[in-house]
């Protein structure tokens, strides 16, 4: 064989060792890497005592995942005062059951949720990187239905208050909270129109919550004054360059929001960060617990929970 022709062969293998390596990691020890994010967001009135706010998104559960259902369960020892899921809790007909397992311990706890195109829908076969390339606006893939009334119904039997197109007042630990959410706008399901307008005039606080972040959601809830907004269906970009970051948000949000705090304000999305108001709401997103099944794959991204401690805001 000529020295060139080796090289080249040499060449090949190298790389496509390498690549079954990065899929094995992704698809095998990445993907069941969970982690505890935690931020501190200044957002309460002086004085005030600070507030636990766990946040879980994108479980896309199936039955069989034992891992993630224990590791979930273990979240209630962290003692929030309030649980939010931004959906996308289930990825097969019979995952609820095993969903209100995981969360039994934290459905004792005061909790709000909104629902995702994936607790409508069933996901379908597609290719594993599709994720980077397909056109978010397409939507749901699939018209086969899960069983959306039986997880609302476990949820709200416990006393979370579901959130989806509606707005309420909570009172935990003393506080007053505005809380507020759409249906999934990455379906066009948000009813924007019935949940707009100023915060109640005895709250302390203002969560608005969304599973995907459309900027359309993200300008409503900031010029109603949201002190904070809190949204999952990202997934932090999935599959993720190693010292680069998400290539995509699979919405029309930036990727430099894709995961994590930031700051939103009402034209956001069209001006620099330089530029935000210093009453901006503070945004957090999640990349959240899981993947669709038919692309369990996740890459320099691992998934994650979060837990928020929101302080006064002369803390900042
Ligand atoms: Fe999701």
């Amino acid at each position: 064989m000529r020295p060139v022709t080796k090289t080249v062969l040499k060449t090949a293998l190298g790389l496509g060792l390498a690549g079954a390596g990065v899929l094995g990691w992704a698809s095998l020890v990445e993907r069941n890497a969970f982690v505890l994010r935690r931020f501190d967001v200044p957002v309460l009135p002086d004085g005030a005592a600070p507030l636990r706010v766990l946040h879980l998104s994108d479980l896309h559960l199936l039955p069989r995942q034992r891992a993630k259902r224990a590791w979930v369960h273990s979240l209630a020892s962290l003692d929030p005062d309030l649980v939010i899921t931004t959906g996308d809790n289930i990825a097969a007909p019979d995952a609820v059951p095993a969903l209100l397992d995981a969360y039994e311990r934290l459905l004792g706890i005061p909790g709000v949720f909104v629902l995702g195109s994936n607790d409508y829908f069933a996901p379908k076969l597609k290719n594993p990187l599709g994720y980077l390339t397909r056109n978010f606006a397409k939507g749901v893939g699939t018209t086969q239905r899960l069983p959306t009334a039986d997880l609302v119904r476990g949820l709200g039997s416990r006393g979370w208050v579901d959130l989806t197109n509606r707005r309420d007042t909570l009172t935990v630990r003393g506080l007053r909270v505005d809380v507020r959410g759409v249906d999934d706008p990455h379906l066009g399901y948000d009813r924007l129109d019935l949940v707009r307008g100023p915060a109640s005039p005895d709250a302390d606080v203002t969560l608005s919550v969304t599973h995907a972040p459309y900027q359309r959601v993200l300008d409503a809830y900031a010029a109603d004054g949201a002190d904070l907004i809190v949204a999952g269906h990202t997934h932090g970009g999935q599959v993720c360059v190693p010292g680069y970051g998400a290539l995509v948000t699979n919405c029309d949000l930036d990727t430099s929001r894709v995961k994590g705090l930031s700051r939103w304000w009402p034209g956001a999305g069209s001006t620099p960060s330089s530029q935000a108001p210093a009453d901006a709401a503070w945004l957090e997103v999640s990349a959240g617990l899981g993947t669709a099944p038919t692309a369990p794959v996740r890459l320099a991204c691992r998934p994650e929970a979060t837990l928020l401690t929101l302080v006064p805001r002369s803390q900042a």
